[in-house]
C-alpha cells in the first residue's frame, strides 16, 4: 500500500492484468482468480457502529486486489506489491491469532477467520496490490481483509464449497482484524466494502445488521465529496479506539442498556456520574440522529443541506468524543472559511483525512486555505485532495481460462 503521506496516484492505479502478471513473476504461474474490495468514506456515523448504531459509509473506487492460486503445500503465501521484499510464508494448520504480524497478519487472519467460519483454505499462494493510502482513514485493512477473504471463499467455491454471502464475508474480514490482528473495530467498513453500490451510500443499522441503499450524487447538484489528508496517519491499534469502546460499554452499563444505540433522549445521560462518560455517550446519542436525519435528507435529494450536520459531527468527536486531532480541527475550519458546506474528520481519528462537502467551484480555494492551515510539516508530508464517488461493492474482476 502507499505510504501514509503519499500522494494516493491517480494514474497508475493496479489493474487486474497488472496484478496477474506480477503474480506470475513471484509464483511462476497465472492466479486462478482477483478480487477487488474497496476502501470507503464515511460521510456520517463516527463510532457508532460499536455501539449498534447507524452509519452512512459508501465505497471508493479505489482499493485492494488480491489474486490467488492453490498449491499443494499446506502453506499460505503471500506478497504484497507494495512491500515486494516482505513475503510472508506460514503452514494453515498452525495459523494462530497473531501468529503473522505486520501487514500480512490482515491476509493470515483473512485465511485464519474463514478457517474458523468453517471453511477448507487449502495451500494457496496470494498476491495483492492497492492504490489506497495506508493510514489514511479510507480502511485500507478492512479492503484487504474483504479482498482474500472473498477470494478465498471464490476459490473453495470452485471447488465445491459454499460461497458465504456478503454479509458473513464482512462478518468473516472483521473477525480477522478483531481476533486475529487485535483491533476490535466494528462493522462499518467491511459492511461498507461488500454491500454498497455505485451511486449510493449504504445505510447500515449495526444494531439489527439491517441495511438500505441511499442514493447520492454530488456531481449532479454542482458539489464534490473531498478526502483532504491531514499529513498526520492514523494508527488504530494503539489503544485509544479499545478504550473509546470500553467507556462506551461502561456508560451502556451504567445506563442500565445492551448498547449505547438504545438511548434516544440526551437527557437521560444526566444520571452518568462521570463527566467524561457523559461526553462519551452524547457523541454517540447525538451522531445516531444526525445519521438518521443525514440519510432523510440525501432521500430527499437535499444533499446541500447535510453540511451543518458534518460539521456538527466534527464539533461532537472533537469534544465529546475527544478523538480528533489538531491538523484535523484546522483543516475543518479551513475548508469551512473557504466556503464548504460542511466539514468533519472521518475514521477512527487520531489521524488519517477529513472529509469535506463544498460546492465545486469552492474546491481550488478549499485546497489552498487547507493546505495553508496545515503548513506546519503536512506539506512536506504531502497533503493530498481525493474527490469520493461512491462506487461498486467488492467483486471478482478477474477468472484464469
Ligand atoms: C474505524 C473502525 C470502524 C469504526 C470507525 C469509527 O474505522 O474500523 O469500525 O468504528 O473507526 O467510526
Amino acid at each position: 500500500m502507499a505510504s501514509p503521506g503519499g500522494t494516493p496516484a491517480a494514474e497508475g492505479s493496479p489493474t487486474p492484468s497488472g496484478l496477474a502478471r506480477w503474480f506470475g513473476e513471484c509464483y511462476g504461474r497465472e492466479p486462478d482468480l482477483i478480487w477487488h474490495a474497496p476502501g470507503r468514506v464515511n460521510l456520517i456515523g463516527e463510532h457508532t457502529d460499536y455501539n449498534g448504531g447507524l452509519v452512512l459509509p459508501f465505497a471508493l473506487a479505489r482499493g485492494v486486489l488480491a489474486a490467488v492460486a492453490g498449491r499443494g503445500d499446506g502453506l499460505l503465501e503471500v506478497r504484497s506489491r507494495q512491500a515486494p521484499r516482505e513475503a510472508a510464508s506460514v503452514r494453515l494448520d498452525r495459523l494462530q491469532p497473531g501468529s503473522v504480524t505486520g501487514w500480512a497478519g490482515y491476509a493470515a487472519g483473512a485465511a485464519w477467520a474463514l478457517r474458523t467460519a468453517g471453511y477448507e483454505v487449502p495451500g494457496t499462494s496470494i498476491a495483492v496490490d492497492s492504490d489506497l493510502p495506508i493510514g489514511a482513514g479510507l480502511s485500507s485493512s478492512a479492503a484487504l481483509c474483504c479482498a482474500i477473504v472473498s477470494v478465498l471463499a471464490a476459490l473453495a467455491a470452485r471447488a465445491g464449497a459454499r460461497m458465504p454471502s456478503r454479509t458473513e464475508i464482512a462478518a468473516m474480514a472483521r473477525s480477522a482484524e478483531a481476533d486475529y490482528v487485535g483491533m476490535p473495530c466494528g462493522i462499518m467498513d467491511q459492511s461498507a466494502s461488500m454491500l454498497c453500490e455505485a451511486g449510493h451510500a449504504l445505510l447500515l443499522d449495526c444494531g439489527s445488521g439491517k441495511s438500505s441503499l441511499v442514493p447520492i450524487d454530488p456531481a449532479a447538484v454542482g458539489l464534490q465529496v473531498v478526502m483532504a489528508s491531514t499529513g498526520v496517519p492514523h494508527v488504530l491499534a494503539d489503544g485509544q479506539y479499545a478504550a473509546r469502546r470500553e467507556q462506551c460499554q461502561q456508560a451502556a452499563e451504567l445506563l442500565g442498556v445492551a448498547v449505547l444505540r438504545e438511548v434516544t433522549d440526551v437527557s437521560a445521560l444526566t444520571v452518568l456520574p462521570d463527566p467524561v462518560l457523559l461526553r462519551r455517550a452524547r457523541h454517540v446519542v447525538t451522531e445516531s440522529s444526525r445519521v438518521a436525519q443525514a440519510a432523510r435528507l440525501l432521500r430527499a435529494g437535499r444533499l446541500a443541506d447535510c453540511g451543518g450536520l458534518l460539521s456538527a459531527s466534527h464539533a461532537s468527536l472533537r469534544d465529546d468524543f475527544e478523538v480528533s486531532w489538531p491538523a484535523a480541527d484546522r483543516a475543518v475550519e479551513a475548508a469551512l472559511s473557504a466556503g464548504a458546506l460542511g466539514a468533519r474528520m472521518t475514521g477512527g481519528g487520531f489521524g488519517g483525512c477529513v472529509l469535506v462537502l463544498l460546492p465545486a467551484d469552492r474546491r481550488a480555494a478549499a485546497k489552498e486555505a487547507i493546505c495553508g492551515a496545515l503548513a506546519d510539516g503536512a506539506a512536506e508530508a504531502g497533503v493530498w485532495f481525493l474527490t469520493a464517488e461512491p462506487a461498486p461493492a467488492a467483486r471478482e474482476v478477474w477468472v484464469s481460462r
